[in-house]
């Protein structure tokens, strides 16, 4: 599968990039051509290092990253995805676009939810052509770009198209320790997004690195 990584030289797109790179063509996306692909070579030697001599990581601009991918992740700061989109929203076609977006901010040293949903907000911004599915809140980037690190984690999948949800499932289940879990409409987004501050907030107040969430089954 060609995935598109908008912002992929970020902190969580460094993960995607590592972690899918191993088996999926991955195009980097930034503002800069020549910054998405210094990180493009940067994933790729960190994989190589690890023996996956083959791997297919370039770097575009996120215009071009968009057009090249069947798949494009959003891997953007909430405050900026209004007007990326905006100039971007052209240059989409059929693909099926994930959202990780948290409408996150700290004050005064507690993280926060502002009053929206990322995913509603970003459903407005992208042409009617696309499926937008919601996932990866509460995967710490850190991890995920660490390949010495296992990962153990439930991912919860949310968006109102069922085969876009079944690509994004089988996404996630690519990726060693990550469980997809289904969570409903992306109207349910909302939840799972808050849910981060949260996990932030108590893992500072109680040392505990690289949080993320698994639910129990107590049966
Ligand atoms: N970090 C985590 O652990 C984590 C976990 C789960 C979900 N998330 C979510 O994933 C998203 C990305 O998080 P992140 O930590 O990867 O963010 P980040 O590292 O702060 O930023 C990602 C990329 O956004 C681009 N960017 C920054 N300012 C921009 C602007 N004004 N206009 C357009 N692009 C801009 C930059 O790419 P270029 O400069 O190359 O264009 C940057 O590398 C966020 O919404 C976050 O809530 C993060």
């Amino acid at each position: 599968m060609d995935i598109g990584l908008i912002g992929g030289t970020g902190d969580i797109g460094k993960g995607f990039a590592i972690r899918w790179g191993k088996n999926h063509r991955i195009n980097v996306g930034s503002r800069e051509e020549e910054r998405a692909k210094r990180a493009a070579k940067r994933y790729r030697e960190k994989l190589e290092k690890k023996d996956f001599s083959y791997c297919d990581i370039e770097g575009y601009k996120n215009s071009e990253a968009i057009r090249e991918s069947d798949v494009v992740i959003l891997s953007l700061p909430f405050e900026v995805i209004t007007d990326t989109l905006d100039s971007l929203k052209k240059h989409f076609s059929d693909q099926i676009v994930i959202s990780p977006v948290v409408p996150m901010y700290k004050s005064e040293g507690v993280f926060e939810c502002r009053p929206k949903c990322a995913a509603k907000v970003i459903r407005n911004y992208l042409p009617n052509s696309i499926d937008l599915v919601s996932a990866f809140h509460s995967v710490p980037a850190g991890k995920l770009a660490d390949l010495n690190k296992s990962l153990n984690c439930d991912v919860v999948v949310c968006g109102d198209n069922e085969n876009a949800k079944e690509v994004v499932f089988e996404l996630i289940q690519d990726i060693n320790g990550l469980r997809p879990l289904e969570g409903g409409s992306l109207e349910v987004s909302t939840l799972c997004e808050s849910l981060t501050p949260l996990l932030l907030n108590i893992a500072i107040r109680n040392d505990i690195e690289d949080p993320s969430i698994k639910f129990m089954d107590n049966k």
